[in-house]
Formats: C-alpha cells, sequence, structure tokens
C-alpha cells in the first residue's frame, strides 16, 4: 500500500511563497472532512482542498496529464526512491479524482516488492502480456487506495526485450500502452515509471513514446545521479541514448529532461560544488535541476519500512527535497 500524511499549511505556504498565517486563516473554517484540526488548529489539508487552494492562487500546473520517467544506467542511484516518493508526494497534493499510475518496468521488481512485499506472482498479466495483445490495460493494472493503480513486474517482463525487437516495435508499443492508459483513466492522468540499470527496449520504446504523444501531456525524463563517476557517466548514457532515438526516428516532440542529485551529502553542499562536478559533460549541465535531493536517513528507513518518506510526516529532508523536485517538474517552462 501507498500510504500519505496529509500535507500541512507550511508546505502550502512554501510552494506559493505566502505567510503560513494568510494560508492558515483561509483554512480555518473548510468543513471537517476538507481538513484535520487538533484544538482548533489545522494540522493536515487534504489533496483535493490543496487542489483548489494552489488553483485559485494560480498554480494550476497539477491539473496537466503527465508521464514521467526515470532512468539511469548506473544501479544504485535512486531511480526506485524517486518513483516511489514522487509518486507518493504527488497523492497528497493532486486531487484524488486525478488517477496516478505507478508503473515498474524494472524486471528485477523492486517497487513491486516494495510495495506488495514480493514480486508479481507468475500468473498476473503483465505488461509483457499487454504488449502481445493478450490482456488489456484493465487486466494489468492493480487498484491501490486513493485511486492510485500499479502496473506490477517480476523477472518474467525480461522476456519484453525479445518482442520489442523490431525498430517499429520500439516506436509503437509504449505508445499504445500510455493512450491506452490515458483512453481508460482521462486527461487528469499522472504516470510515473521506475527502469531498471540498462539501456534496454522498454526504456528506448517509452521515450519513443513520449515523443509522439500528445503534446499537452507534460512529458518528463528523470536522470538521478550520485555524484561519481560511474552515476555521471550512467545519465550521459541516457542523454546520447534520448539523442539517438530522436536522430534514428525523426522524433519531433520536445520533452523535459531533468538531471538531478538524488543522494547528496553533507560535503557537497554548494551549487559551485555541483557544477564543479559536472562542468565537464555539457549536456548534463544543460539539463541540470536545481533541486537536489539531500543524503536523508527518512530514505533508509522508509525503505527498510516499505513506506515512502511522506507516510510518517512531511518533516524532513528528503520529504521536503522530493515536495521541491515535484513542483519544479510539473511547473517547468523551457525556455
Ligand atoms: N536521498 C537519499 N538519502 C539516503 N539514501 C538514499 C537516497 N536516495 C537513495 N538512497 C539509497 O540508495 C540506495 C539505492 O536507491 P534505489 O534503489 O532507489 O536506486 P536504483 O537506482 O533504483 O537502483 P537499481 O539500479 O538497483 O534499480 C537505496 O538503498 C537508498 O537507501
Ligand atoms: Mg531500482
Amino acid at each position: 500500500m501507498i500510504h500519505v500524511s496529509e500535507v500541512k499549511v507550511s508546505e502550502i505556504a512554501k510552494i506559493t511563497g505566502q505567510d503560513k498565517s494568510i494560508v492558515s486563516k483561509h483554512f480555518k473554517n473548510y468543513p471537517s472532512g476538507m481538513v484535520k484540526r487538533v484544538n482548533n488548529r489545522v494540522v493536515g489539508i487534504s489533496p483535493e482542498s490543496v487542489n483548489e487552494y494552489l488553483k485559485d492562487s494560480g498554480y494550476n500546473y497539477f491539473e496537466q496529464a503527465s508521464i514521467i520517467l526515470l532512468a539511469n544506467i548506473c544501479g544504485g542511484v535512486g531511480k526506485t526512491t524517486g518513483t516511489n516518493n514522487i509518486t507518493s508526494g504527488l497523492r497528497r497534493v493532486v486531487h484524488r479524482d486525478h488517477p496516478i499510475i505507478a508503473i515498474d518496468a524494472d524486471p528485477q521488481a523492486s517497487f513491486t516488492k516494495h510495495v506488495f512485499s514480493e514480486m508479481a506472482p507468475d500468473k498476473d498479466l503483465l505488461l509483457i502480456d499487454f504488449l502481445e495483445g493478450r490482456a488489456s490495460i484493465e487486466d494489468i493494472l492493480t487498484p491501490l487506495d486513493n485511486n492510485i493503480w500499479f502496473l506490477k513486474s517480476n523477472l518474467n517482463q525480461a522476456f519484453i526485450e525479445r518482442i520489442l525487437s523490431k525498430p517499429q516495435d520500439i516506436k509503437n508499443s509504449m505508445l499504445k500502452l500510455y493512450n491506452a492508459i490515458f483512453e481508460k483513466f482521462g486527461n487528469t492522468t499522472k504516470i510515473i515509471q521506475d527502469h531498471n540499470p540498462s539501456l534496454n527496449s522498454i526504456l528506448a520504446s517509452s521515450i519513443c513514446a513520449i515523443h509522439q504523444i500528445n503534446p499537452n501531456i507534460l512529458r518528463a525524463l528523470l536522470i538521478p545521479m550520485r555524484s561519481d563517476s560511474y552515476a555521471i557517466n550512467g545519465a550521459q548514457k541516457v542523454l546520447r541514448e534520448h539523442e539517438i532515438l530522436t536522430e534514428t526516428f525523426s522524433l519531433s516532440g520536445e520533452i523535459d529532461v531533468h538531471c538531478y542529485f538524488s543522494c547528496m551529502d553533507n560535503r557537497v553542499s554548494t551549487v559551485t560544488q555541483v557544477l564543479d562536478i559536472t562542468k565537464d559533460n555539457k549536456e548534463i549541465v544543460k539539463h541540470l535541476s536545481p533541486v537536489i535531493i539531500r543524503f536523508s536517513d527518512e530514505v533508509h528507513k522508509s525503505i527498510a519500512d516499505s513506506i515512502n518518506v511522506y507516510t510518517k510526516s512531511p518533516n524532513n529532508k528528503a520529504a521536503v527535497d522530493f515536495n521541491e523536485l515535484i513542483h519544479h517538474v510539473f511547473s517547468y517552462k523551457k525556455s
């Protein structure tokens, strides 16, 4: 399951740049059910109330449909951590009428194991069955609470490499999946997808798909990185793959690419130091996100307890940073 704590007044104040007292005053007379109170003080705000307040304040970017892919061919850089916490963080701030679809596209299935304590059982219909025409979108998605839907994974998914062997399959297969999702769930749906650390056909097909799908949908490729050369090279290879795919298939759709540091420890604390790590890599500098996820024990604890950084409370470094990343990705405007 994916449990999240409710949004605090201070979090909304941070997003909108308003004083906490103004936000507090606004929610003071909201009906219970829309907000949670302790001793007459607002201590939690429902996603619907957050959504309405942000929209009324001119922050309507959470209304858009979206596809967010997390990829780096280097292992252990925070792809699954990012997918898990972006999914959870989004569920706190977007209306629960907006479906959130979490896709585990990694045959190692760490995200599936994190949420369900085990890989998808062999009998389950999965992405591979949809791609081979044996299953519909309804067959492969597992409903969770609060309008979150999960596409599970297991080792059988590795055979997708065999079925996506022709260039036309790479170009069209994941596009077919996303179109089926938007057709069933509507145009406020948010898709977040995890990958394994390799340049495989699912990643290639997903990149092709987000280039070709309706441009009104927010389409972002997120590349988490640590500060070592393996992770930076892994990020560089994903950027190169993106470039090759756009050339090979003449893809013209513009997508957002954000390279972000996903586990920054205290030794690297300034922007100058971050730029120093990446300075020789022009492509990464070009796509470097101003948001950094700091190293946080809360991430370790949340993995050990199979929860997320918002489950208990949003008062920890990782929750604050993932909030910032989510807002950055959704409000990002290409210059
Ligand atoms: N912000 C953070 N603070 C502390 N630890 C972190 C942070 N982000 C990630 N980690 C640690 O890094 C490890 C790897 O993270 P994760 O499993 O998300 O990486 P991955 O890229 O999905 O790995 P794989 O390539 O194996 O799928 C986790 O065990 C987690 O504890
Ligand atoms: Mg992973």
